[in-house]
């Protein structure tokens, strides 16, 4: 089983209870961030009909997604922009703060540790480790890339509950054994390797190149018609 379809497993069975599929799971950021967007422009009220317009996603499927959670608006009246977005915030657990910590401050790890938006949404950067002592002791905006030797250490003190890998494709499995050793809970993981992790250990795992992969095959679809 490839850890994806593992991941989608472990988290399906998760979400089950709840009675949620992950497919309407992978579409609450979306709404989350277009009605971010709605709130900062003063926007109170919103139908499915102009949420669907906005979004390009039909209204039955807006009210499918929403009657998940208990539907969230009454009928002929709309959805409360900023009740919705609390809501669909709280659900995707973003009410809490996240701590993380970055394996591997090469170019990813470091382009990561410098983009500043995951703080706004709680996602807050708590350390940089390596193993390169050419890079140990640099700074990297308010933190400093520290030795993996002291990366349990951090763990622990820091109360770490998402590690961001971007270390290579060789030394991944390693790491992330490690790291689940240490009691991680959550790998974002960059490499291109499956991780075999324990069950109730989340692995996300992201591929730039397949975007750009599917962004490829529109374009030869388009150029073959
Ligand atoms: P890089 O070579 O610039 O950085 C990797 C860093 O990991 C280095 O600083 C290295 O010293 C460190 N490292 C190696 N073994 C380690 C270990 N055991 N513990 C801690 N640190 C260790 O590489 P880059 O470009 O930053 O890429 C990082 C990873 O992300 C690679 O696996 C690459 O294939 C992957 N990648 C994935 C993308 C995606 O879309 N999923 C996009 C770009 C890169």
């Amino acid at each position: 089983m490839s850890a994806d379809s593992k991941d989608k497993t472990v988290r399906g069975v998760a979400m089950e209870g709840k009675g949620i599929s992950q497919a309407v799971i992978g579409r609450l950021p979306r709404y989350f961030r277009y009605l971010g967007e709605l709130k900062d422009e003063g926007v109170e009220r919103i139908s499915s009909q102009d949420l669907s317009g906005l979004m390009q996603v039909t209204a039955s499927q807006i009210r499918q997604d929403f009657n998940n959670f208990g539907g969230f608006g009454q009928q002929g009246y709309g959805y409360n922009v900023e009740y919705l977005y609390e809501e669909i915030g709280r659900i995707l657990g973003l009410d809490k703060q996240h701590h993380l910590i970055i394996i591997g401050a090469g170019n990813l790890g470091q382009a990561l540790a410098n983009y500043m938006d995951f703080e706004k949404r709680g996602f807050i950067m708590r350390g940089i480790f390596d193993i390169n002592p050419a890079l140990i002791g640099r700074k990297v905006r308010a933190m400093t890339v520290e030795s993996m030797e002291l990366l349990e250490r951090r763990i622990r003190e820091n109360e770490i509950d998402i590690a961001v890998l971007t270390v290579p494709k060789g030394s991944a499995v390693g790491v992330a054994d490690r790291l689940v050793a240490c009691g991680i809970r959550a790998i974002w993981n960059f490499a291109h390797v499956d991780l075999d992790v324990p069950e109730g250990v989340q692995v996300e795992n992201v591929h730039l190149l397949d975007s750009l992969m599917k962004l490829s095959y529109n374009i030869s679809c388009c150029e073959e018609r």
